[in-house]
């Protein structure tokens, strides 16, 4: 369990997380630039003295998850979009991981949107110490189903450990037989992702979206300092070019690419070009019942 200092901290992420989503949702309209959704996003997060455990994903329509935009991205919303903003803030290694979808200017997509809301609010009615994780993906399918969606079933809710974003149980999005138990103390983040598609996704374009797998010197200063920024800046969670105050970021994520120093991420793209919405929270695995953490 976590002491009440390291809990607090917990809940400060959690919350000032939240808040990032519910900016970044609002700013979501026709002809707006995705660029400036994920900075405002990101300056929240910063300005409240939080680091950012992962780039703001702005994620569009068949692609899922892991797109956030580059330094100078140019794309704007367009009508009808159905767009995830998925981001994360965290202190001192402690976690607060959060998703909504909205739709740009039309209702077309309502249904498919509240299929994801609806399914991560029936997990969060049940959840807590002893949970098998089988129950929380079965509740998840059963109740798409009966909105008549699928959910993707490759991509995961996840443990959260300090530092660690992915870290050890991973939680599907439906019943794979899974009997082991949620435990006191686990920090999880339950995001199922509703389609109309195939209900799978497959590796689509680089997403921008990068980590640090493998510590190396390197020969050009320059790289080696970008490195050791990088590092300070955002340990071991996933970042981008666009969020490292520092010159030539973008080429200097490059130059690590190559030396295999950095990893980047495919953006995750529906396999039938479904469309897809999201949501999620980050719940703390207190009793009975679980704590969220990211409501504003
Ligand atoms: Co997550």
């Amino acid at each position: 369990m976590l002491n009440d200092e390291d809990h607090s901290k917990l809940r400060k992420a959690g919350e000032i997380a939240a808040v990032a989503r519910a900016i970044g949702m609002d700013m979501v309209k026709e002809g707006g630039k995705l660029h400036d959704v994920a900075q405002e996003v990101e300056g929240y997060i910063r300005s409240k003295g939080c680091g950012l455990a992962f780039p703001c994903n702005i994620s569009i329509n068949e692609v899922a998850a892991h797109y956030t935009p580059c330094v100078d991205d140019r794309k704007v919303f367009e009508k009808g979009d159905v767009v995830k903003i998925d981001c994360g803030a965290e202190i001192d290694g402690h976690v607060g991981d959060t998703a909504g979808t909205v739709e740009v200017g039309t209702k077309r997509y309502r249904d498919l949107i509240e299929a994801s809301k609806r399914a991560r609010d029936t997990v969060a009615e049940f959840i807590g110490s002893g949970t098998p994780i089988c129950e929380i993906g079965r509740a998840v399918e059963m109740s798409m189903h009966l909105d008549g969606f699928k959910p993707i079933q490759n991509l995961c809710g996840h443990q959260i450990k300090p530092y660690n974003l992915h870290a050890g149980v991973s939680i599907p999005n439906y019943d794979d037989g899974n009997t082991d138990r949620l435990l006191p103390g686990m920090i999880v983040a339950i995001e199922p992702f509703a389609t109309n598609g195939e209900g799978m996704v497959i590796n689509g374009p680089p997403g921008n979206i990068v980590r640090i797998i493998r510590e190396k010197k390197l020969a050009d200063p320059k790289a080696q300092e970008f490195f050791e920024y990088v590092r300070g800046e955002f340990k071991s969670f996933p970042f981008c070019a666009r969020s490292c105050d520092i010159p030539d970021a973008e080429k200097h994520v490059k130059t690590l690419l190559r030396h295999g120093v950095l990893s980047g991420y495919a953006q995750m793209v529906e396999a039938k070009r479904g469309m897809v919405s999201q949501h999620e929270h980050t719940f703390y695995i207190i009793g009975e019942r679980a704590e969220v953490t990211t409501l504003p």
